[in-house]
């Protein structure tokens, strides 16, 4: 019955394939390749499940080893050939002309530089299949569709997922001798039709791309853009030609976290299976076609070794910010981590609640979950918006006021912006030490203006349960490129008759680029001190130990976020405060 089907389907895709005319102004439409909605959906393999979870990495490699092998190198290769020479890309043409230099190679991507522009190129060879290849294309995706059922809940690693259907689709090409397709050329429509059914289509390769920070689609005919670790920003030869090619990704990711995204409906925001944080957008929200910026998940997430080996804060202050969450046992700092868009603020959240001792009951609230921490007791809640049918809203403060119902030892919420600012306060001023939250703003006092005024609402007076507030900006550096640097670490006082106020612990010197200790009696020191019975000096020689154990973990380059926070709280246990200190 499975092979009736497909011979069937192949038929039907070989016939329009041999009258089709592939020249751009005539596009192939979808519909062309008529596929039967009424045939019943069929498993080649019922055993998805039990295979899942006996995936080997060494399997996946032989796997892959074997289906190249196939490829036999007197077939020429799908990259860009002369048919498609109309259909090259921006930077392609621009590459192909221009005085370049190679800066970086690996993998596939390559980086040029262009004597007089302001941006680098990043470059990757793009399989843009041919009108032909694509019905083919098309084809197979519709037989793997109705083929193969694999729920993604129960293989999570997309790796898996890739390599199973890869697997699947190699064998129902396989068995499919109408199809024609030589040996040589099965890798490259299994891995079309991978990249398209489980990948991001033309950006997956960017997707995978771990030195990328972000990805960003501004519309049809333009080059995307990417956000490079050590490149900065830069075109990249992968463009979109048409508005339906981006809409058509949008779509499939809309519908992996069950949204739809239309006129009514332009925007969405999403996690894809990766953990990376997408936003799109549709006209007529984006008047000159759709657009995607992605925020790409980092594999290895950034520690407080890294932030001082980049310079974002120094050593002095790490070690300060770190008996801040801890508390010395007594009382756990109310911090809120302010700054621009991408300033690093959820990277300094993370990096901090790393040092959350693993007694500790942590919830996060977050409106696309990011954080990424090595604790064992950490209960993850998301926010949603409304479904197709404009029911199911989950909204941060409904989640925030939830968790206070749970026994949270931390509450953080990822983003504050409305009222969960309220009901995070009222619990900050019921005695839920030690809460963290992330908030748009560029210095202390506007935190608290922002925090005080609509949507947040949160009355003066609750601000005194406020401990500190951490700025971070994001500057340009002429020499060092793009900086992330954290510029002050403000308290708050007066409030409870006096107007709020903040002032520096720790300022950033422009001049020196560093952050330094201020002068100041903190009154968040005082009271630590006032709770574990230390002198002054006894405070800053702890203050110095911590300080002198992280430049250890510098020095020695131990910066692994898991080892980090190991090695954090296995120090800390083994201190006490107050009398023996
Ligand atoms: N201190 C840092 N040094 C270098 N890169 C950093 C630093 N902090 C964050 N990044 C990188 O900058 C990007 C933005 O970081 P992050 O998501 O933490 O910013 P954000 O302020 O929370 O952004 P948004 O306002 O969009 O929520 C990420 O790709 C991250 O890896
Ligand atoms: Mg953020």
């Amino acid at each position: 019955m499975v092979d009736d089907y497909l011979s069937e389907l192949m038929k039907k895709a070989k016939e329009s394939s041999n009258t089709l005319d592939s020249s751009p102004q005539n596009p192939v439409k979808n519909e062309e390749v008529i596929i039967k909605n009424n045939q019943p959906k069929i498993l080649v393999e019922d055993r998805d499940e039990e295979i899942a979870g006996t995936i080997k990495q060494k399997d996946m490699e032989e796997f892959n080893k074997k289906i190249v092998e196939k490829e036999t190198s007197d077939e020429p290769k799908i990259e860009i050939n002369a048919d498609d020479a109309k259909e090259k890309t921006y930077v392609e043409k621009k590459l192909e002309t221009a005085k370049k230099k190679e800066l970086a190679k690996y993998g596939k991507v390559t980086i040029y530089e262009i004597a007089g522009e302001p941006m680098k190129f990043y470059f990757i060879p793009t399989l843009r299949p041919t009108s032909a290849e694509r019905k083919i294309i098309n084809t197979i995706k519709e037989a793997t569709t109705r083929l193969v059922s694999i729920a993604p809940f129960k293989v999570r690693n997309p790796e898996e997922r890739r390599f199973l259907y890869k697997q699947k689709i190699t064998d129902i090409i396989n068995s499919n001798p109408n199809l024609k397709i030589p040996p040589s050329r099965l890798n490259f429509y299994a891995d079309a039709v991978v990249r398209e059914m489980v990948g991001y289509g033309l950006i997956d390769d960017l997707i995978k791309d771990d030195k990328l920070e972000e990805i960003m689609v501004v519309g049809p005919k333009k080059p995307v853009y990417v956000f490079h670790r050590e490149f900065e920003m830069m075109e990249t030869s992968i463009e979109f030609f048409s508005e339906q090619e981006i809409e058509d990704l949008i779509n499939k990711i809309a519908r992996e976290v069950g949204r739809r995204v239309d006129v009514s409906n332009p925007l969405l925001d999403a996690r894809l299976t990766d953990g990376s944080r997408v936003n799109a957008t549709i006209p007529p929200a984006s008047i000159s076609g759709g657009t995607l910026t992605i925020r790409k998940f980092r594999e290895d997430p950034y520690s407080i070794i890294d932030l001082i080996r980049k310079g974002t804060l120094s050593s002095e202050a790490a070690a300060f910010l770190w008996i801040c969450i801890d508390g010395m046992n007594v009382k756990p700092a109310n911090m809120l981590i302010s700054g621009g868009t991408g300033s690093g603020k959820t990277t300094l959240l993370n990096v901090l609640a790393a040092f959350i001792s693993q007694r500790e009951r942590v919830l996060t609230i977050e409106d696309t979950a990011e954080l990424s921490l090595p604790l064992k007791h950490w209960i993850r809640m998301e926010a949603r918006p409304p479904g197709l049918e404009g029911t199911g809203e989950l909204r941060i403060d409904i989640l925030t006021k939830n968790a206070l119902r749970m026994r949270p030892d931390r509450i953080i919420v990822g983003e504050i912006r409305h009222d969960e600012a309220f009901t995070l306060f009222t619990a900050i001023n019921t005695g839920h030490d030690g809460s963290l939250g992330t908030v748009h703003a560029n210095s202390s006092q506007e935190t608290l203006v922002r925090v005080t005024s609509p949507p947040m609402n949160v009355p003066k007076i609750m601000l005194s349960g406020l401990d500190l507030i951490i700025v971070e900006h994001r500057y340009h550096d002429r020499k060092k490129g793009t900086i992330r640097r954290v510029s002050e670490i403000s308290e708050v006082y007066g409030g409870m008759t006096d107007d709020v106020k903040t002032q520096a612990i720790f300022q950033r010197d422009p001049v020196k680029d560093v952050l330094e200790r201020t002068l100041i009696n903190s009154k968040y020191i005082k009271t630590l001190r006032d709770f574990t019975g230390l002198s002054k000096e006894k405070f800053d020689a702890e203050l110095d130990i911590r300080k002198q154990f992280l430049e250890k973990l510098v020095e020695e380059n131990i910066h692994d976020l898991k080892k980090v926070s190991e090695l954090a709280q296995d120090f800390v246990e083994k201190r006490s405060y107050g009398e023996n200190l």
